[in-house]
């Protein structure tokens, strides 16, 4: 099997290579919250650059539920235009591109202003930096028809903008993860309690998607193979979700893992076990191949074209890449012209965890930056240089979505419109 050999999903659709380009949290929106130019020159280095599915950062589905400032969101009433020719970039040379639709649940800073969702009302706890995010509200079971109905929307709207499918985020301890693991979710109704019944919303989303596009579309989902939490949603029970998914028309399954709290999608889990090695969750990767009836891809870690292969030869069909793309957009075809590129960044080995995982994401996100504005990456960037730039980054698109989500909410009372977001903000939903 070579790295460079077609998949055809259930769906009947094909994937021209076996390398992925896993999603990769943006924050380039425009003031609406739209893709904005730099964006679109992002991803049009991702699709020159050979890789067979491109897969976009978390897309929101509800303005007031953001993993981040600066996010595109996707909602009943968004001007199409922008994610047309996002799509048709994307789709340029053959590729795949699916818009990742995420609900980040709890997982949203304090910061941003917003009455925060969650299975159940249990805080993230970040030891002296929890704070920084509110006490979440549980779920009525009106929330969460919303949120399948939005997940839906947003798919629908996604197809006929153009994209070849979407990925549903039902991983790193967003929304659809936190129903999923007994840590997050304590409800004692059909959503929470057995397995079965946390995975029931996954499910159920993935059924109301399905019913709602066409069968060529494709439909993946993104699932932790672990929580990497005592207690929390373990390798047997991402086995087992997988084993419900194979009922469904499911085209691919995506493992990571870990969560705010644990985060071990970036190499290291939070007890201290040492994941930095290459493809570090592969043996998960290669158990839950085993009964998967879809296709499965794994990501976390992968920079070299030896790793790939490894990779498929485990029976996994795809090998996402995140930071390798991020340095190297042109990664897939340089190695199909034989070139040895292992693209990495230096790991940050400071004392505080926590901020040595933001700094990390810090760096990378450097790096897409650069590319947006059509420079080569620079992975030496100091990691102190690019948390402060982030963190003032951030600082700013924070203040930008406030003022944007106030007036949004005005104008929508001003006009009387029923469209997103269906009530004001800060109050009670
Ligand atoms: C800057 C950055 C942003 C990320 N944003 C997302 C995201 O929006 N959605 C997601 O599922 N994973 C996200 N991830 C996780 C990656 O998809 C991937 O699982 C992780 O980086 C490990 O892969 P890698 O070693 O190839 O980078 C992000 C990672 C980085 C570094």
């Amino acid at each position: 099997m070579s790295p460079f050999d077609s998949l055809t999903l259930p769906n009947g659709s094909s994937v021209p290579n076996r390398i992925a380009k896993a999603a990769m949290e943006e924050n380039m929106a425009d003031a609406e919250h739209l893709p904005s130019a730099e964006l679109l020159r992002l991803y049009q280095a991702w699709a020159d650059g050979g890789a067979g599915l491109i897969i976009t950062g978390n897309v929101m589905i509800d303005r007031r539920a953001m993993t981040g400032p600066g996010g595109v969101v996707l909602e009943d009433g968004t001007e199409l235009e922008a994610f047309r020719n996002w799509a048709r970039i994307g789709r340029a040379k053959g590729a795949q591109i699916w818009l990742q639709l995420s609900h980040p649940g709890r997982q949203v800073m304090k910061n941003m202003g917003q009455q925060t969702l969650a299975p159940s009302a249990v805080a993230l706890d970040l030891g002296k930096h929890s704070n920084l995010f509110a006490m979440p509200r549980a779920m009525t079971e009106q929330d969460i028809s919303e949120v399948i109905a939005r997940f839906v929307s947003a798919a629908r709207l996604g197809e006929r903008a153009g994209f070849s499918g979407v990925q549903i985020h039902a991983a790193h301890g967003y929304l659809l993860s936190q129903f999923l693991s007994p840590l997050t979710n304590r409800r004692t109704d059909r959503w929470g309690g057995s397995l079965q019944n946390r995975a029931r919303l996954l499910i159920e989303t993935v059924k109301a998607v399905r019913a709602a596009v066409s069968p060529g579309f494709s439909i993946a989902v993104k699932l932790n193979s672990a929580d990497f939490q005592r207690g929390g949603f373990d390798a047997a029970d991402a086995k087992a979700v997988v084993e419900m998914l194979n009922e469904l028309p499911v085209d691919l399954v995506e493992l990571s893992g870990g969560s705010y709290e644990a985060p071990a999608m970036q190499g290291e889990a939070r007890d201290g076990r040492t994941l930095a090695r290459e493809a570090y969750f592969l043996d998960f990767a290669r158990d839950i191949a085993a009964v998967a009836k879809m296709p499965v891809m794994v990501t976390g870690g992968i920079r070299r074209i030896g790793v790939v292969q490894q990779v498929l030869e485990s029976g996994v069909a795809i090998a996402g890449i995140a930071t390798a793309l991020a340095i190297r957009p042109d990664l897939p075809n340089a190695w199909r012209r034989a070139e040895d590129l292992r693209p990495e960044v230096a790991p940050i080995r400071w004392k505080s965890k926590p901020l040595a995982a933001l700094a990390a994401m810090a760096v990378v996100k450097f790096q897409l930056r650069r590319l947006s504005r059509g420079r080569a990456a620079n992975p030496n960037v100091s990691p102190l240089k690019a948390l402060v730039l982030a963190q003032l980054r951030t600082a700013s698109l924070t203040r930008k979505y406030r003022r944007w989500i106030a007036s949004s909410v005005t104008a929508t009372a001003a006009s009387g419109s029923t469209s997103a977001p269906p009530r004001a903000v800060g109050m009670p939903r």
